[in-house]
């Protein structure tokens, strides 16, 4: 059993990271002799998508030495991705959507013929059988009943993107509040409910 383990706060007193480190914590005691991969994006140098991603799209056999050197952390990541069974994700919100070492990550994982490929002219999955959580923390609140529910572009984005390379047993956990006075309370709560998810 291979798990994932991603952080992509790049604060050092992150909540996002002492939540999916609980994770980890007890999914290690649930499955005994599980495998853990750590992904720290914070520290993990993802040059930006370039003219040169058109490589992607190319036969792999075609490839030149100066293109392969240019995929080569795009074939790191999405190896370490393609390895597991679960993936834990730690998201946090930033204007309102997802951090840029995060987006950066997905840009280098969205890779066709590895995670998605194309069937009848439509784009399919390829992850299919994993499982994957994501963490997010907050400042405020965007619950569905609240005023600025319509402000998250951050589980919309991850959710769409998450399923386009076929990751569809999904599950979010959000942990909000945390720029306010009960951020002790619900970072309580996510911790009990994360104790249940990572068995
Ligand atoms: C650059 C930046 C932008 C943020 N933008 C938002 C936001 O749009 N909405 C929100 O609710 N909280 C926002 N926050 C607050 C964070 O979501 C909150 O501090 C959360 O705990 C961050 O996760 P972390 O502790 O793992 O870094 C922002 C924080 C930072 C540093």
């Amino acid at each position: 059993m291979k798990l994932l383990h991603i952080d992509s706060s790049v604060r050092a007193n992150s909540i996002s990271r002492r939540l999916t480190a609980q994770f980890i914590e007890v999914w290690k005691r649930n499955h005994a002799g599980g495998d853990v991969i750590y992904r720290d994006l914070a520290t993990t140098v993802i040059p930006p998508v370039t003219d040169d991603w058109a490589a992607t799209f190319a036969d792999p056999a075609t490839l030149t030495p100066v293109q392969k050197a240019y995929l080569s952390i795009s074939d790191e990541l999405t190896a370490e991705l393609l390895a597991a069974d679960t993936i834990v994700i730690g998201s946090p919100m930033y204007n309102y959507s997802i951090s840029a070492p995060l987006k950066a990550w997905l840009d280098q994982i969205v890779r066709m013929g590895k995670t998605f490929g194309i069937s009848a002219g439509t784009p399919v999955g390829l992850l299919g059988d994993k499982r994957a959580m994501v963490i997010t923390t907050r400042g405020g609140v965007y619950g569905p009943d609240s005023p600025t529910a319509a402000l998250d572009f951050q589980e919309p984005y991850l959710r769409a993107i998450l399923s386009f390379i076929g990751l569809s047993d999904l599950t979010f956990l959000h942990v909000e509040r945390q720029m306010k006075p009960e951020a002790a309370i619900d970072f309580a709560t996510a911790v009990a409910q994360i104790n249940e998810l990572a068995k």
